[in-house]
């Protein structure tokens, strides 16, 4: 595990949050059966973990810009370091009582990646890597998948709801083209621990379009410290200004980019 004074700022301040969010979390399933539904409940406990996460880095950190995705870039005195966050990832999830939502926080210096966190508070399972330092899940040293074999693949995607219909038909022949190759796909509902589980080793690869910086940012540096690659879909690196991404281990990436190229 990775006990860096940094990592140390980075995992108080998701603990603190996550505390939040799992409280929260418990109460979705009695507003379920509302007609209202529990809606507005959930966009206050999103803010509500968002504005903790401000006020513990801002305070172990003075200066550091952030960007999140709820309140947007707020600039720092400090011009060399960058917050990327996202406070509830998994919304959906959260909003339907699934446990598979994480908080996601990741640190930009002079434009690089140089940190990240991923926590899901609802199974406490807390990822973390440090640029140089490798990627963990709570005390276990993370390793992508070895696999090589498309065949043998399990693949997660992200699927656009519908308020993104026009990107439908694109996803419908992207899907198809991957699940004629890949033993199968998974749509879990959060891009972070998507990310995060193809650095754990869970998935194979992973590919989504239409992300945000904090849907992306801390898990691009888990991938990279488990030994995988991330790319865009045109096999850049320009993730965050494409929207889109690619990860899994060095063949995956391959065989992937080759199947999601535009016929
Ligand atoms: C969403 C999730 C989802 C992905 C969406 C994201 P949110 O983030 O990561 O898996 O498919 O594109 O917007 O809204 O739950 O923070
Ligand atoms: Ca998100
Ligand atoms: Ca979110």
């Amino acid at each position: 595990m990775i006990r860096s004074a940094l990592m140390n700022v980075m995992t108080s301040a998701a603990l603190k949050a996550g505390r939040g969010l799992k409280r929260d979390f418990g109460e979705v399933g009695n507003l379920q059966v509302s007609v209202k539904g529990p809606g507005d409940f959930v966009t206050a406990a999103d803010r509500r973990a968002e504005k903790t996460l401000f006020e513990e880095l801002s305070k172990a950190r003075p200066g550091y810009g952030f960007v999140m995705e709820e309140s947007g870039r707020v600039e720092g005195t400090d011009q060399s370091h960058t917050w990327i966050i996202d406070p509830l990832d998994g919304t959906t999830n959260f909003l339907h009582g699934l446990p598979i939502f994480a908080i996601s926080i990741g640190l930009e210096r002079e434009g690089q990646l140089v940190a990240g966190l991923v926590y899901n508070p609802a199974d406490d399972e807390m990822f973390v890597a440090e640029r140089g330092q490798g990627a963990w899940l709570n005390n276990r040293r993370l390793r992508v998948a070895a696999r090589r074999d498309l065949a043998d693949s399990l693949v997660a995607t992200g699927i656009p709801h519908l308020g993104k219909a026009r990107e439908h038909s694109r996803f419908k022949q992207e899907l198809s083209q991957v699940m004629a190759r890949v033993g199968n796909v998974r749509r879990l509902g959060a891009a972070a621990l998507d990310l995060a589980y193809v650095a754990a080793g869970r998935y194979d690869a992973y590919w989504e379009r239409g992300l945000q910086p904090w849907d992306m940012a801390a898990g691009i540096v888990l991938v990279r410290e488990a030994g995988g690659f991330v790319t865009d879909l045109a096999g850049g690196s320009d993730m965050m200004d494409k929207s889109d991404i690619l990860a899994g281990n060095e063949q995956m990436v391959r065989g992937l980019t080759d199947l999601l190229r535009p016929a």
